[in-house]
């Protein structure tokens, strides 16, 4: 990104609960999500080398896929707004085609430029392979292409860039685990006594897969606890847990990551999974854009709605 946007690093704020100091544990939340409002986070740390990289080639477009409530697509339009590049959104949901304008998320990168292709989940499932991306090719000029939910090489170069000198006093890093490359990008920058724990946001067996195609070290493990039942599936628990954890340490979490990545530290150092004396640094990877479309989804089922 701009260079004045580069060397930008998320405050470090402690948390103060009864748990905590019930366990003699310390938590400490990685704030990346004050980076930015629409590019905080991980999203920042993703797409700063993509953008670089796209201006290197000289290509002036930039196609990427994502759901209704992506984060990464909200963050791509904004960026490429902000850089002069126009924005491509490969979008699962044909059915959305009528009525994007009603999701905040659509919308707002709309609002920002990205111009919209929707395709049915069939032919979103095909997304990777070369024939789907030649019949875009066809319909588009060159593109620079980065991947679902913006994980590439480039992306975890940026996500090591997550951690800072003053971070090695931490005995154990955690964070959120989408497709796995900001975990990777945490893994590679850690130091060898460090143990790196990824929640996944979602269900299913291949992300450890995924994270070693990144990264080469073994201090890290994934807990596959703390998901709800996949991805964007919320329960009341986890609704009340959110608001709770925002009246007490005024921090907001979002309900598809980082709300379900808190949730699980402290059910862990509930049950005692930590021994007396870790430091935590779990990183808030951002995704606060998120809150408004669920908030629509949870009004909608009747349940008690997230706390702005
Ligand atoms: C807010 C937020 N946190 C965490 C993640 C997970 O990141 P990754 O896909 O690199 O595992 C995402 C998805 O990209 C996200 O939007």
């Amino acid at each position: 990104m701009g260079p004045k946007a580069l060397g930008v690093q998320g405050i470090n704020q402690e948390v103060d609960l009864s748990i905590l100091s019930k366990k003699q544990v310390t938590l400490v939340v990685k704030r990346e999500d004050l980076l930015h409002p629409f590019i905080s986070g991980n999203k920042y740390r993703k797409l700063k080398y993509n953008i670089l990289e796209a201006k290197q080639r000289g290509l002036d477009t930039i196609l990427t896929f994502g759901g209704a409530y992506s984060n990464h697509i909200a963050a791509t339009a904004y960026a490429g707004n902000l850089y002069g590049i126009k924005t491509i959104g490969v979008i699962r949901g044909e059915e959305l085609s009528e009525n994007w304008m009603l999701n905040p998320t659509l919308a707002e990168a709309h609002r920002h430029g990205m111009d919209f292709r929707f395709i049915s989940r069939e032919a979103y499932r095909r997304k990777s392979e070369s024939t789907f991306l030649k019949l875009l090719d066809k319909d588009l000029g060159p593109y620079y292409l980065i991947p679902e939910g913006g994980t590439n090489v480039l992306a975890v170069k940026g996500c090591e860039e997550i951690l800072t000198p003053q971070d090695r006093d931490f005995n154990v890093l955690c964070s959120s685990v989408g497709t796995g490359g900001t975990l990777a990008g945490i893994i590679n920058s850690s130091l060898s006594y460090q143990r790196i724990i990824g929640f996944p946001a979602l269900k299913g067996d291949f992300l450890k897969k995924d994270i070693r195609n990144f990264t080469a070290k073994e201090n890290w493990e994934i807990n596959t606890d703390y998901h709800f039942g996949g991805y964007a599936k919320v329960s009341e628990a986890l609704i009340e847990f959110i608001n709770y954890f925002k009246e007490k340490t005024n921090i907001p979490t979002d309900p598809i990551y980082t709300g379900k990545l808190l949730f699980g530290i402290l059910d862990l150092v509930k049950n005692d999974y930590f021994i007396p004396g870790t430091k935590i640094l779990a990183i808030h990877s951002g995704g606060l854009q998120g809150i408004t479309g669920m908030n629509l989804v949870l009004k909608k089922k009747n349940l008690p709605l997230i706390k702005v």
